[in-house]
């Protein structure tokens, strides 16, 4: 028993020890918020490649993200090497609805050669948000990837922060969410606003909507357009309640209620009640602040699109961009049949949508925004190819500052700090090196995004047509992305004006493409 007595102590210490280090360190959250304990699922991912084999799960079987997917995120978070060896393990001749990107031989745009060539090319809207109704304070978005909305509340301060670090790093646009605008979101990053039902952080006592409040926030903060939330893909229609408990003094600051009171949002708007009165107030929000405004919506009846777009057309009024969430999109919290099963799934959603724009012929003055594991860059292309200007990025960006998708966000109980209010777990989560993880995810996703418009031989991604994506059929055939929705061949491109800019601005930055001058006995 002599060497239990030695060795016991001598463990314990060691185990003390490695507990110290690990509260201390601020590189991985879950280890900081489970010492010592956190380590055995870094073991298990490090050794799961093998376990896998003789266990069940494949690579592609996990959802809402697979496990390669969030590999190449957490992979391009850390800027470790994010490919992948020995080719696909995707069973791409049998599985229908698989989207082939066709590369051309000779393109305008050479593609690089290095794999971080690109890294850090700037990667403008191709439109110009607001030009088209000319708003006071129209801009062109600096970044075609941008975050989604998240609020203070559903997600920590501290994730709130470390994405908005990350948003500047990357110079893009980070949105509020419907929750208010927190301390948390002024860390140097611009902003989108997002107005919901609840109006929160432009409300009065009695919870209505107060224009002043409005302008007084956005005269004091970097918001540089405004987003109408009219729904969300994983539950629309519906309202929410955030219980009494969770209302700490900070969240009742943001969002403009008592501290320690159920906090409801209702399901409906209050200041307006149909199309005519939504573009009356679109315009009225424009007016007052010069910002740009739009909508974000799930896609379920078309009739509601139908009577916007013809009222656009008819009465100079109108939303300067629309944001289209598929019901495959993420959400805090929400009852499984919604998110399951009420609202179009992205591209069906998206294509039905820019259709009925297209038929108004107003479909080159909106800028087209468009969420819903859009954060991958082969959902991305497509969504590109289908008429997005834009992508918004939510749980992707949540993965790159250490969600490690355990599903846990509506329980207050998330391991890695991201989705919680728990003082204990929110620690952490360091805003500062999870920003830069943030802003490495988003540059890998630009930058995945130019290599792949540069091997369909254009210089940027709002240029990818539908002629270049086909759709799989899962069997011998396949269909080209055009046919597939309904689209006329033109479709899904900015105005040949927008087109001649955004090539203008792509090209006048560092040349890329690394080949050798050609030879003297070059032929072409
Ligand atoms: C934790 C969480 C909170 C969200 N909060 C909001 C919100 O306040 N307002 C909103 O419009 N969408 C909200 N969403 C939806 C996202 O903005 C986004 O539209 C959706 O998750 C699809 O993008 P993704 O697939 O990249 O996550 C939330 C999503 C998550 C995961
Ligand atoms: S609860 Fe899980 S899925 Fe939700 S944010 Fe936290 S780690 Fe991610």
């Amino acid at each position: 028993m002599r060497w239990a007595r030695r060795t016991v102590p001598a463990v314990a210490a060691a185990v003390a020890a490695l507990a110290a280090r690990d509260l201390i360190q601020r590189d991985h959250a879950l280890l900081r918020n489970f010492p010592v304990l956190g380590r055995a699922r870094y073991l298990l991912e490090a050794i799961g490649p093998e376990l896998r084999q003789y266990i069940v799960a494949g690579n592609d079987e996990e959802r809402p993200f697979t496990r390669d997917q969030r590999r190449w995120v957490y992979a391009s978070a850390k800027q470790e090497n994010n490919y992948f060896g020995f080719g696909t393990d995707n069973d791409i001749e049998h599985t229908p609805g698989y989207p082939i990107i066709k590369h051309r031989t000779f393109g305008r745009a050479v593609p690089p050669s290095t794999p971080t060539a690109g890294h850090d090319v700037r990667l403008p809207c191709a439109k110009v948000l607001g030009a088209a109704r000319r708003r006071p304070r129209a801009f062109r978005p600096e970044s075609v990837v941008n975050i989604s909305g998240m609020s203070f509340g559903s997600l920590s301060g501290n994730a709130i922060a470390a994405l908005n670090r990350g948003a500047a790093l990357a110079g893009c646009l980070q949105n509020t969410g419907e929750g208010g605008l927190s301390p948390y979101h002024r860390n140097g990053g611009d902003l989108v606003f997002q107005l919901g039902t609840a109006y929160f952080g432009c409300r009065d006592e009695q919870g209505r909507f107060s224009l002043d409040r409005l302008k007084d926030l956005v005269a004091g903060s970097p918001v540089r357009a405004l987003e109408i939330k009219l729904s969300q893909g994983a539950k629309p229609s519906l309202g929410g309640l955030l219980p009494g408990a969770k209302v700490s003094a900070e969240i009742a600051a943001t969002r403009g209620i008592p501290a320690g009171q159920d906090c409801v949002s209702p399901s409906r708007h209050a200041e307006f009640s149909d199309c005519d009165s939504l573009l009356d107030w679109v315009e009225l929000l424009a007016a007052e602040t010069g910002l740009p405004v739009g909508i974000k919506s799930a896609v379920g009846d078309l009739g509601f699109w139908q009577e916007l777009a013809t009222l656009m057309r008819d009465t100079g009024r109108g939303i300067d961009f629309v944001t289209i969430d598929g019901g495959e999109g993420g959400t805090g919290a929400a009852p499984l049949i919604f998110s399951d099963s009420v609202s179009l799934p992205f591209q069906q959603g998206f294509s039905r949508v820019y259709k009925v724009f297209a038929e108004h012929d107003l479909h080159e003055q909106v800028v087209f925004v468009g969420s819903g594991k859009l954060g991958l860059p082969d959902n991305a292309v497509v969504a590109f190819a289908l008429g997005c200007d834009l992508v918004n990025v939510g749980r992707e960006a949540m993965l790159s500052i250490g969600c490690i998708q355990a599903q846990k966000c509506h329980t207050d109980t998330c391991p890695t700090g991201v989705a919680t209010q728990n003082a204990w777990l929110t620690r952490g989560l360091d805003p500062t090196s999870k920003s830069v993880r943030a802003a490495n995810y988003l540059r890998t996703l630009r930058r995945d995004l130019t290599k792949v418009a540069e091997a369909c031989g254009v210089e940027h991604p709002g240029l990818i047509g539908t002629d270049a994506v086909e759709i799989l059929d899962g069997r011998t055939g396949s269909t080209p992305l055009h046919e597939v929705y309904g689209y006329r061949p033109e479709w899904g491109l900015p105005s040949p004006a927008d087109q001649a800019e955004i090539v203008r601005l792509m090209t006048a930055q560092a040349p890329r493409g690394g080949s050798a001058p050609p030879s003297a006995t070059a032929v072409g």
